[in-house]
């Protein structure tokens, strides 16, 4: 029954996929990027902070929430939310729906950038990338601009279409494996091999001659930025997604953990080995050898975006250096293993939204989730120049993940964090099992819940009020500052134009029509909350032994009733 719920094989297994979630573009394309375009280093500082009074306190919270709904044997957002409110508020679950826009978004771009680096391993290894950085860097801007614009094709198919295809179905595939034979195993096999390529680059680039100017940019804080808004800012939003942060990602995971399972360090692991490859692999790797090879040209380069680096200058930079070729296949070898065990852990909410809530099987979640994501995908493939990317990266990847954060930093404080884990055990929202310290509250107790670590108190006040108003302080300057511009277009002339598949439309409708989509989406997707909550999905079937021994006499059918 698909109402069996897994459980991670191992602590190793958990931290892993974690790891593996957190560990992806964001820590090697997109930190270097945000680094350069924000002084080097200057940025580093308000990284840093970020990283302590936001990201390690978010993180914790999320993986409490998702062990809260693991109690309770489900694992996303409309359903937790409904159990947060003791299952008596009818809106709780619509709320819950925000926190499965991020997966949704991002994943409908996520597989088709994983899968042009799929492609650009592949012309490494075969050396096509050689001959074309001898040719120069515009020929690479070139090459990289035709293979994602679809001009380059075999037979009369576009090759990005091919890889996508070939991408897509790796991914669908782990996933239909499941938990533990599926995402635990390919993280086991694909973080140590990920880490290994990264420290490869890292050696090779710490032996480069002169390498000392270019460590220098990145390395030297500079206090004078520190006044800058934007730089705090950006520093606090790449924190949110190199962490994987909002994106119901590390709720679902937490989800499945096993019970008794230590939490607390756990989690801290799993950061610190983000923070290392983020800072350690991604700090020294990409800017410090682009400086050292591009020069000057360093800030020019990061214009070219988190694309342009990583794919045109990365392979020129690499190509200039002996054993060229072997560099860039480690490069984008290192890339593909950390996209992989991203795109993963994006898809895996929502095939648990199918599993858990609309009580369908797995093979039949994994076809539902393939059949969505295959169709969302093709309005990146086919809409990238049209600017759909941009338009799904900032609700999903930028705005949505923020806003659901501050929504899951808010319930962990004042709904769960205000009510006393004794009177949740005796009501059944807490298994009888966890142990519970005198007048502990009910989003410590279930956070410390077998932990070998427990959370240290005066770190409390940090998870409970520091890390939420720093993150309402985040949403509304970045509202005020860049949201407001970008949603009211306010930078787009009624002239401008796009192109999708041949045919001209003015910016601002098509990005309007496209706003369109996305929002009939968000409203199937509350359809589909109504409809399981109508079945008497969540709630009602799939408790584990341990929680209906709690459960006993106490609100399936009030779930009934409410919906
Ligand atoms: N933390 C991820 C990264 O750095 C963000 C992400 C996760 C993006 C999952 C997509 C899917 O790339």
């Amino acid at each position: 029954m698909a109402n069996n719920r897994e459980n991670w094989g191992s602590k190793l297994g958990v931290i892993l996929a974690v790891a593996g979630s957190a560990v992806g573009l964001g820590n090697f394309l997109r930190f270097p990027v945000q680094a350069a375009t924000n002084g080097g280093g200057a940025f580093i500082i308000p990284y840093l902070i970020a990283f302590v009074f936001l990201g390690i306190p978010l993180a914790w919270i999320e993986w409490t929430l998702g062990r809260y709904a693991g109690y309770h044997n489900y694992g996303t957002s409309p359903s937790t939310y409904h159990i947060i409110f003791q299952k008596k508020k009818k809106w709780a679950k619509y709320l819950g729906s925000l926190g499965l826009l991020p997966p949704i978004f991002i994943i409908f771009y996520y597989g088709f950038i994983q899968s042009w680096i799929l492609a650009f391993a592949f012309y490494s290894a075969t050396g096509t990338l050689m001959d074309v950085v001898a040719q120069g860097p515009a020929k690479m801007t070139e090459f990289f601009g035709n293979y994602i614009m679809l001009k380059t094709c075999v037979g009369g198919i576009p090759v990005a279409i091919i890889f996508f295809i070939i991408t897509f179905a790796a991914n669908m595939v782990v996933l239909s494996f499941g938990v533990r034979k599926g995402i635990e195993r390919a993280n086991k096999i694909c973080m140590p091999i990920l880490l290994i390529l990264g420290l490869v680059l890292v050696v090779r680039v710490l032996t480069l001659p002169g390498i000392g100017k270019g460590l220098a940019f990145m390395w030297n804080p500079d206090f004078s930025e520190l006044a800058s808004p934007k730089v705090w800012m950006a520093a606090a939003g790449q924190v949110f997604f190199t962490m994987s942060l909002g994106m119901a990602i590390i709720f679902c995971y937490a989800s499945y953990l096993k019970p008794k399972e230590d939490l607390v360090l756990s989690s801290l692991t799993a950061s610190a080995t983000n923070g290392f490859a983020e800072v350690i692999i991604g700090g020294t790797v990409v800017i410090p050898m682009a400086v050292l090879i591009a020069g000057a040209n360093i800030e020019e380069c990061a214009k070219l975006g988190t694309f342009g680096l990583g794919f045109q200058t990365m392979p020129y930079v690499f190509g200039t250096l002996p054993f060229g070729g072997v560099l860039q296949t480690v490069w984008f070898t290192m890339l593909f293993f950390a996209g992989i065990t991203s795109a993963i852990s994006i898809i895996q909410p929502l095939i648990s939204f199918c599993e858990d809530d609309l009580k369908f099987t797995r093979k039949k979640s994994v076809t539902t989730i393939s059949t969505i994501t295959f169709i969302g995908s093709l309005t990146a493939i086919f809409g990238l120049a049209a600017g759909t990317v941009d338009e799904l990266d900032f609700w999903g990847g930028t705005y949505l993940i923020v806003f659901v954060g501050m929504i899951q930093a808010i319930l962990f404080s004042f709904v769960l964090g205000r009510r006393k884990a004794k009177d949740a055990k005796a009501n059944g929202d807490l298994p009888a099992e966890v142990v519970v310290e005198p007048g502990e509250n009910e989003a410590f107790a279930t956070m410390n819940d077998g932990s070998l670590l427990k959370l240290p108190k005066f770190l409390r006040p940090i998870i409970m009020y520091v890390c939420p108003i720093y993150l309402i302080v985040l949403l509304v300057s970045f509202t005020a500052t860049d949201g407001l511009p970008f949603i009211t277009l306010s930078n787009v002339s009624p002239n401008d134009t796009v192109q999708l598949l041949g045919h001209t439309f003015s910016k601002i409708g098509f990005t309007w029509a496209f706003r369109g989509f996305l929002f009939v989406l968000f409203l199937l997707l509350n359809l589909a909350i109504a409809y399981a909550w109508r079945k008497g999905g969540p709630a009602e079937k799939g408790r584990s032994k341990k929680i209906k021994k709690v459960e006993i006499g106490n609100s399936d059918e009030n779930m009934d009733k409410e919906a």
